[in-house]
Parts: structure tokens; sequence; C-alpha cells
């Protein structure tokens, strides 16, 4: 239990609202000044950019967590007093300036909230790095897929398995081509870039998995894949996978609460065992997790979101006409 109640001190250590902890040598006067110095740049907003129709990418004050965060690692944020925790990963870190970039695509309430936040403007609470990050190693070829908004969590674990010396194939694939994210990025550091979309409009007209297949039938198949995605993409990739023996790495993103192995909000099922993603995770052997059951868990609260994304679109509409009449 000790141990349980020290994880939560560490993960609130970068939260606007400073912990006593870390401060405890210092009095008074002293210790004041030292909070409000820390909650005046902590969780900034330092720069807001639309990559598509509702993905967002921003990047945020957060030195301790730039410190220390590794790749795959995620954060958990909230946006209002009350509003729900969601878990973000860290799309790429920058230790020298102490910040932090996250991608998001507004799919519910917090993350329309959290994409009508400024420059200049802060995240009310930021706790992290969570999870436990990737395992890099130098394998041979490293195939890493990555689908939609997963595009933003792969970077950087893709980044540093080109790193570590491995061959780097990427695919990379979205529904149509304005969702296509991070492109140039993955095309900077892959020694090989694939892109999908599903209707077409730009790359291959394929799945993810078509490309993937390939590879894993060619003369020379990938000694890892990693899928980050949806997670029916994910399921896919792996079963793509699995006939070739492939080991192949899935994050996965679930509900989560209090992101310390506590509420159990994130548990999922891997080879017949249960997992917490907050603290298991979010890596795991993707021929081991049972896909079903997850988004089975993920469904239950699809109502509740797809009407908190109906009422904010309303919402924002409204807001559009007063603006455009005022
Ligand atoms: Fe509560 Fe993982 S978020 S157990």
């Amino acid at each position: 239990m000790g141990f349980l109640l020290l994880r939560w001190q560490r993960c609130q250590y970068d939260m606007q609202k400073l912990p006593f902890y870390p401060l405890k040598n210092l009095k008074g006067f002293q210790r004041g000044f030292f909070v409000f110095k820390k909650a005046k740049i902590m969780n900034e907003i330092i720069e807001k950019i639309q990559l598509s129709d509702e993905v967002f990418k921003i990047r945020v004050k957060a030195p301790l967590i730039a410190e220390e965060c590794l790749p795959g690692q995620f954060i958990l944020l909230q946006v209002t007093e009350n509003g729900e925790r969601i878990p973000l990963t860290i799309a790429d870190s920058d230790k020298t300036n102490g910040t932090i970039n996250l991608i998001f695509q507004t799919v519910g309430k917090t993350t329309h909230l959290l994409a009508e936040l400024h420059s200049g403007e802060k995240i009310l609470n930021l706790v992290g790095p969570l999870g436990k990050p990737t395992h890099i190693e130098k394998v041979g070829t490293v195939v890493c897929v990555g689908g939609g908004i997963g595009v933003a969590p792969l970077y950087p674990i893709a980044k540093a398995m080109k790193a570590a010396g491995n061959k780097l194939v990427v695919i990379i694939g979205a529904r149509s081509k304005g969702l296509i994210i991070l492109e140039e990025e993955m095309r900077a550091i892959a020694d090989e870039l694939i892109v999908c979309t599903d209707d077409g409009s730009y790359g291959k007209k394929a799945l993810v998995t078509a490309p993937l297949k390939d590879m894993c039938e060619s003369a020379n198949p990938p000694n890892l894949a990693i899928a980050i995605g949806p997670p029916v993409m994910m399921k896919f990739c792996a079963e793509t996978t699995r006939p070739f023996n492939v080991p192949t790495v899935v994050s996965l993103n679930t509900i989560m609460i209090d992101g310390t192995g506590m509420c159990g909000g994130c548990r999922v099922t891997v080879g017949g065992e249960t997992k917490f993603v907050c603290v298991d995770g979010p890596e795991f052997d993707g021929h081991l997790v049972d896909f079903d059951n997850m988004m089975q868990r993920l469904r239950a609260y699809k109502k509740h979101e797809d009407e908190a994304h109906e009422q904010c679109h309303l919402e924002m509409a409204v807001v559009k006409k007063m603006g455009d009449q005022a």
C-alpha cells in the first residue's frame, strides 16, 4: 500500500498544484515562492497547431515530465476541475526547453475542451510520465504500423528503434488524405515509408495490413512489428503477423481514471490474465491481447462519447454564429 501511495505521489509530480513532498525541505515563504514560480510555468501551452479537421498538436511546458519521459510512455490530463482524466501518449519531448508534444483527436468532451485552449493558456492538471517505456533494442528490421492518431505515439518509438541501429520500415494509414499526420517526420527517419488511405485519396488505396502482409511474405520478413492505432486495426495487424511468427507489440489506449493500477478502469485480458494498461502497459504482446473483450468494454462508453461529441459541435456552431453576428 505504501508503494502505491508513493507511486501516486510521484504521479502528481508535474501537476499544476504541486504536491508537498518534493518541497518538504523548504519552509514558509521559500516554499510558497517555489510553488508559485513552478505553477506559473507548468502546463502552459506554448504552441498549438491544427493538423487536420479534428487533430491538434500542442507543445506544453512540462519540464519534469520532459526530463524523465521515454518512448512509449503517456500522461493523464484533466481540463476542468470535475472533468474526466484522459490518457495521451507523449508524441515527442524536448528536455532542453522542458516541453512535451501531445497530439490528440477531438472525439469527446475533454478533447474538445482541450482543443479550445490557446497558446499561453494552461492545462489544469497533467500527470506523468506513466506506463512502462518501450523496450528498445537492435533486432534487425522493425516495421512500425500506425493508424490515424496512433501515428503520434508511434513516432518516438520509431525514432528510438532507428537510433538503436534497426532497419526501419514505417506504414501509416488513415481514412483519407486529410487525416494523415506526421508523414514528413516519419519520412525523415524511416528507411522506407508506405502511406495508405482507405479511400485512395493519397498513397496506396489499402488498409495498413496489406503492405504488412506483403512484408511478412517477402524474402526478408520483419523481425519485429509495432502497431499503434484503433483497437480493430491493432487486432488485424496482430492477426496478419501471427501466421508468420513475427513478434508484434501493440500499445493500448483504454479508459483510465487514476493511472496507478488501483481503480481497475483500464483492465484488459492478456494471455488469459488481467492486466492494467496504466502500470503493466501500455504495450503488450499483440498476439496475446483479447481485443474483442477490450473493444466490448470501450463500446460501453461509446454512446456517451458520441453524445458529448455532438453537443460540443452544437456549442461550437452556436459560438461561431454569435461571433459572426457580432
Ligand atoms: Fe486505474 Fe489503470 S487507470 S487501474
